[in-house]
């Protein structure tokens, strides 16, 4: 069957019972979570233009707080490491810290937790969007386009990282988790995932470094596990998850080896005693069976835009104690009080695509709760 782009089909045959694995109460590092049903990292185009989250983010993510954790839109980590896609967020001012502690605020009222995505858009970026050249392991550039200000651009050829450039970006990684403990947040989600920079290194294809964060699988997965490390350092191990998608395509990527790296990288970092390992991946594939294999800590899973959620799949992984937590994208977008429809087994209202990314409130604050949706509507 035909469906647009991200549209979302859900059969809502399913009923999370009330000894549901997913719904067990645990602990993730320093972090003691609800359930294990997670809100997914979502970029929603609302911020400000000087990258300060909107006056809406704080409604949005509290209306969402009944997922166990709700992990933020990517959040880049300075002004060169911002501009995919227009008003995404930062966390490298004061601005942008006052506003992501409201955010923090809100959300502990309404008894969730948060952690935030901490972002470098390498070669996605445009020039036109972040007002920043463009870099990258090697001057690949991805076949893809992006809105500017001005229309659909093709993304351009980005300029190869100095080595010498590399350690002031994991420092931007340090200093913007400091700004997200200073702000009241939980924790940080280390973005290494669809075809941003921490992704580029770890591919064989678009890195082709000659120095030590090219070439070999340790030297590729350098650069994650030095911002792993650093961040781990500054704000605690059991404060940090690392978002990885090996072998995912979004942004053009490419890798032919879509194990080496990642195993390097997890045998690299595994001592650290991160809170979580996220991964965007099918669970029937190899590369899921290494990471399990090679990973003894907790297991965020995510299985991916081309394959809607299906939580009775979810349910036997937890139940099974292969994963710790599902991952959940857009029916958390368009639900906000998804465990609750789960534990009724009621239907989900439908994510409305047009809306993913558009400005203002409408497909941002405005998707009903079952409370609401079944008041009648007044005259
Ligand atoms: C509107 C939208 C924005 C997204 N933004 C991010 C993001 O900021 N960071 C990220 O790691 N993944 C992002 N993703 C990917 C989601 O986290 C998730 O992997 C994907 O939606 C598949 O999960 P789902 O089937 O539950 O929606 C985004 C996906 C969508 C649909």
């Amino acid at each position: 069957m035909n469906r647009a782009p991200g549209a979302l089909e859900i059969s809502m045959t399913f009923t999370l019972a009330a000894d549901a694995a997913l719904l067990k109460p645990t602990r993730i590092g320093e972090t003691a979570v609800d359930n294990r049903i997670f809100m997914a990292p979502l970029t929603r185009s609302r911020a400000q233009a000087d990258g300060t989250p909107s006056d809406l983010a704080a409604q949005y993510y509290s209306q969402r707080a009944g997922a166990g954790l709700i992990i933020s839109e990517a959040t880049a980590v300075s002004k060169e490491s911002n501009g995919a896609y227009l008003n995404t967020p930062g966390i490298y001012t004061d601005g942008h810290q006052a506003k992501w502690a409201e955010i923090a605020a809100a959300v502990h009222d309404g008894g969730g937790r948060m952690f935030v995505q901490l972002w470098h858009v390498g070669r996605m970026g445009h020039p036109d969007i972040g007002g920043v050249e463009t870099v990258g392991p090697s001057a690949i550039a991805a076949d893809a386009v992006t809105h500017t200000p001005s229309g659909k651009q093709s993304l351009p050829v980005p300029r190869a990282l100095a080595t010498a450039e590399i350690a002031p970006i994991v420092a931007d990684f340090r200093r913007a988790a400091r700004r997200a403990i200073d702000a009241g947040m939980d924790g940080v989600e280390i973005h290494s995932a669809n075809g941003y920079l921490l992704h580029e290194f770890l591919s064989d294809v678009v890195n082709q470094r000659t120095d030590a964060y090219g070439g070999s699988p340790e030297n590729r997965a350098r650069l994650t596990a030095e911002v792993v490390e650093a961040v781990a350092d500054e704000i605690g191990a059991g404060r940090v998850g690392l978002r990885i998608s090996p072998g995912n395509s979004a942004g053009d990527m490419r890798e032919v080896d879509t194990v080496g790296a990642y195993e390097a990288l997890l045998e690299r970092i595994a001592p650290l005693g991160l809170a979580y390992l996220h991964v965007l991946i099918e669970p029937s594939s190899a590369e899921f069976g290494v990471i399990r294999a090679v990973w003894e800590g907790n297991l965020v899973l995510n299985t991916g835009r081309e394959v809607d959620t299906d939580f009775c799949q979810m349910e036997s992984l937890a139940g099974w104690g292969a994963i710790t937590a599902a991952a959940i994208g857009r029916a958390f977008l368009a639900n906000p009080d998804l465990i609750d429809r789960l534990v009724l087994g009621a239907d989900l209202n439908e994510p409305d695509v047009a809306t993913f990314y558009a400005p203002g409130p409408a497909g941002y604050v405005d998707y009903p709760t079952l409370a609401e949706a079944e008041q009648p509507q007044s005259a």
